[in-house]
This record gives C-alpha cells, structure tokens and sequence, in this order.
C-alpha cells in the first residue's frame, strides 16, 4: 500500500490544504470531463484508458446531473440549440466505444439533452468493446436522459419513422438504412442528417454511401474533408453530394476548465513529468494520436533526432529537449511500435523519448508539455480535436501543412507549419529548434492559439455552428413534406 494513495496526491501533501481542496476540485472536473473531450474525431483508433473511465462513470452516477446545467460562469446566454427542445432525435452510431466518432455523437446527444430533447441512440453493429466499456457508455446515457435502443427492432423502425431528425454517424452507419428500415428508407431520408468525420478510402463504397444524395443534408468538420468527399463520390461513385455543411467543433466546457486552471494544471505538469523522468525546465516536444504511420511518429522521432544534432553541432545553449508519444498501443501497431522503438534505441534517444500509451485523459500531457507536435501524413486530419485542446492550454503546435489542421492554425501565428511526408523531416527539425531556442516565440504563439479558440473553438461555438445545420435540415424536411 506504501505508495498508494496515486501521486496526485503524494505531490500535494508536502502543500497546505487550500491547495489541496483546489486540487481535489480539480480532480473531479477532470474526472467529469474525462470522455467528453479528447479525441480525435478523425481518429478510428479507439482510445484505451478503461480503468480511468469507467470510475468516471460511477463518479457521474453519484454526482447527479446537475452539474451539467449550472457550469457556465457566464452570464446566462440563450441556448443557440434551445429550439430543439421537445423535438424527438434519433442517433445513429456505427459502434459504442471510446472512439472518436462514437464519441462526438454522445458529445451531440448530451448537448440535445441539456436543451429538452428527446434523444433516442441506437448502435448498429456488432460490439467491438468489452462488455464492460459498453455497459458504462450506455449507464452513462440513460443518466442523461438518453434512451438507448435496440438498432434492429420495430422501437429503432417506429423511432426513426415519429423524428423529428436522425443523425448517421460515419459513413458506415449508411448500412442500418435499408438493412433496418427496408421499405420505410424513402420516407426517412430527407430528414436525415449524416455526420462525417473521415477522409479514407474504403468508405467510398455505394453499400455504405448510396443514399447520401437524397438525405436532408451532410455534416462534415473540415472544408478539405468537404471537398475530398465531393470529390471522390463525384469521381468514384458518380454520385452526388446532398448539402453539405462544414461545421468545426469546439472544445468542451470541461477541458476548458482544466486549461485555465492554474493550480490543476500545475499540478498535473509536476505530476506527468515525475511519471516521465522530465525535469521541470526541460523542453517537451509531444505528439497525441494513436501510433500509426499515418500520424506520422516515425517521421517526427526522425525530425527530433535531427534537432538534436543540430543543437549539438551548433552548440545551442537550450535546456535538454525531449520527444513524447502519446497513444502507444503495443498490441495494435505491434510492427510500426516496434520500428519506432528500434530507432529510437539506435539512436541513443531513450532518455529523450517517452511512449505512454493510448489514454482518454489527454490534459494532463497538455498541462505538462511545451508543443504540441502534430505530425498526419497524406492529406492530415480530419479536423484534428487535439490542436485546439493543445491551443486551449496555451500551446504552440508545429505542424504538418495539411487538412483540417490548416483551417484550426494560423502559420507564423500560433503554430509553424511543415510539408507532410519525407520533405517535412528537415523543416520540422528546424521548427522544432526554433521553438526550443526561442522562449518568447514560443509563449507568444501560445498565447495567440488560446486567443483563437475563445473566438471560435468553444463548445458554445460549436452548438451555434450545428443548431444552424439542424434547422436547415429541419426546414428541408418541412419543405419535402408540404411538396408531397
Ligand atoms: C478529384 O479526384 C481525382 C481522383 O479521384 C483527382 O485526380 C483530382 O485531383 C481530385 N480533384 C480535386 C480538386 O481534389
Ligand atoms: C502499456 O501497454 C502495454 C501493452 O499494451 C502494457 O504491457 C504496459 O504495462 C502498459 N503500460 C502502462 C504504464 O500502463
Ligand atoms: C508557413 O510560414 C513559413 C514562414 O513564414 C513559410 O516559409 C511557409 O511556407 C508557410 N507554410 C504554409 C503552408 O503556409
């Protein structure tokens, strides 16, 4: 038991009570935030950190809902989703689990929720989580008020014929279509709202994707994303796209807090860097995203690595720097870990390069980091969440010029950006350099990043991007109807 009571605690008791109070606050809002908030919503890589989260779900039971509704400090504003109250909504989810998708729609339904919607989730396929994550997630909605269906019974059928509004989620959702509603398909479509947060391939298939030009509308996080799906439904399906509706999200509420709390993100800073072996005023360079070579931590370990000659060539006076991968998963990526890890030891780079594995709880590495690395290959991300969570922390972020991310940063700004693939190596070691040797630079960024979320990365923002989209499709439906 020596240790036990977790070095949250352990690094507050030499400190006074008041603090340890704050701390103690700021603990149960991060435990409140834990799933609402980080993942990457282009991300399919389900995001592990079980034990964490399934306390979370029995701290929510305890706590009541409430605390959802009386959170916001400021002054009361009207709920830009306030019209939807009353209205009945049915969420279609590809899966249950901590996956970004599944996620971002539990993330709608609460937010449908708390303005009096009436909110019905089914989950079309097979689990792919254990029991117990399913259980938690699903505990968690029914908390909330959310009904949670059957996918394939007459309740989903009846549900989806008396809405006001259905939402599939990812393209593989297309599939409950006519596999559920059959013959019911026509009358459902214009009042479908279809969310799409990928930008691969193999969904580009008309079993999945058929439908999509005749429902209400379509919902997508990035402008690139957008224009790659208009694209290659034109190009491959020769089919059209509906309305399409780009909407970035926001942060949550919660992540927020955390951000702007001052002593939880202190403690958290000391907390994570004990856990790592990183001194205080060491420099971490960190990337947050499931370890695939899409997201780009093999080119990033070669950039450090070639940052790190640089610093030694040019004998630059700059506190040691380091490399963080957050989203190892061992038995996932088994080759490319592998790979990573080998170059890393080839290198001589172990006390300079962290794995931590795949967690939900990304703001204690935001606390405790100097830059947020994002590093996704080939056409980037989707929208990329983590750049504004890393922002809202007051973050630079270096990053690749592509996809979502470039419509989150502002180059030179709050962020430098470098070319994806192997031409980016060298442009990202001297970012990284120039970010290590420059401290004014990189606190100003931060501070500029933050600056850009509060004007249009918030949770609040968000809602009021998607009530415009429901009403649109609301409109649309209304419109169908009196036309028939
Ligand atoms: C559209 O897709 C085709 C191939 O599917 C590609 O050659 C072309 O460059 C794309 N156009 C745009 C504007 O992305
Ligand atoms: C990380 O994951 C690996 C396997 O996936 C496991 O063996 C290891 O104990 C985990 N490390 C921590 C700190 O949880
Ligand atoms: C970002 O800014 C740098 C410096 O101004 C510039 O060299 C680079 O080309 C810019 N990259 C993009 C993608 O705009």
């Amino acid at each position: 038991m020596g240790k036990q009571p977790s070095a949250w605690i352990t690094t507050q008791q030499k400190k006074r009570w008041p603090l340890m109070i704050l701390l103690l606050l700021s603990l149960s809002t991060l435990m409140a935030f834990l799933i609402r908030s980080t993942f990457n919503s282009c991300s399919n890589g389900s995001i592990n950190n079980v034990g964490n989260f399934i306390r979370e779900g029995q701290e929510e039971e305890k706590g009541g809902t409430h605390h959802q509704v009386n959170h916001n400090d400021e002054a009361p504003t009207p709920n830009p989703l306030d019209f939807m109250k009353s209205k009945l909504v049915l969420l279609v989810s590809h899966e249950l689990s901590l996956s970004g998708g599944p996620l971002l729609l539990m993330e709608l339904a609460f937010l449908l929720r708390e303005v009096g919607a009436d909110v019905v989730w089914v989950t079309n396929q097979k689990q792919t989580e254990s029991d117990d994550i399913i259980y938690s997630l699903e505990h968690k909605m029914l908390n909330r008020g959310v009904q949670v269906f059957s996918a394939k019974g007459q309740e989903a059928i009846d549900t989806a014929l008396k809405a006001d509004l259905v939402v599939l989620n990812t393209a593989v959702a297309g599939k409950w279509l006519d596999a559920v509603l059959k013959e019911h398909v026509a009358d459902v479509l214009p009042k479908v709202l279809w969310w799409i947060h990928e930008m691969r391939g193999h969904y580009f298939k008309l079993e999945y994707v058929k439908h999509l030009p005749l429902v209400g509308g379509a919902m997508i996080d990035s402008h690139t994303t957008a224009n790659y799906w208009k694209n290659r439904t034109r190009e491959r399906l020769g089919i059209k796209m509906p309305e399409t509706y780009v909407v970035h999200l926001g942060n949550s509420k919660e992540l927020m807090e955390v951000a702007e709390n001052r002593v939880a993100k202190r403690v958290l800073f000391e907390h994570v860097r004990e856990s790592l072996g990183v001194k205080n005023e060491d420099l971490v360079f960190a990337l947050i995203n499931s370890v695939s070579r899409g997201k780009g931590q093999d080119l990033f370990l070669r950039s450090f690595h070639e940052s790190l000659k640089l610093i030694q060539e040019r004998k630059l006076k700059v506190p040691p720097i380091h490399a963080v991968i957050v989203g190892s998963d061992m038995n996932a990526q088994t080759k490319f870990e592998t790979e990573l890890r080998n170059f890393v030891s080839q290198n001589n780079m172990q006390g300079r390069v962290h794995f931590v594995n795949k967690t939900l709880t990304v703001a204690p590495y935001l606390a405790s980091i100097d830059v947020l690395v994002q590093n996704s290959q080939a056409r980037g991300e989707c929208f990329g969440r983590i750049t504004i969570e890393a922002m809202a922390f007051q973050l630079p972020v270096l990053g690749t010029a592509a996809g979502g991310t470039m419509e989150i940063v502002v180059n030179g700004t709050t962020s430098l950006l470098h070319p994806a693939g192997k031409e980016g190596v060298m442009p990202l070691s001297n970012n990284i350099v120039k970010l290590a040797t420059n401290v004014e630079k990189r606190l100003t960024m931060g501070k500029r990043g933050y600056e850009r979320v509060k004007e249009r990365f918030l949770e609040h923002h968000m809602s009021e991007r998607i009530a415009k989209v429901l009403k649109e499709i609301l409109l649309h439906k209304a419109k169908r109807h009196s036309e028939s």
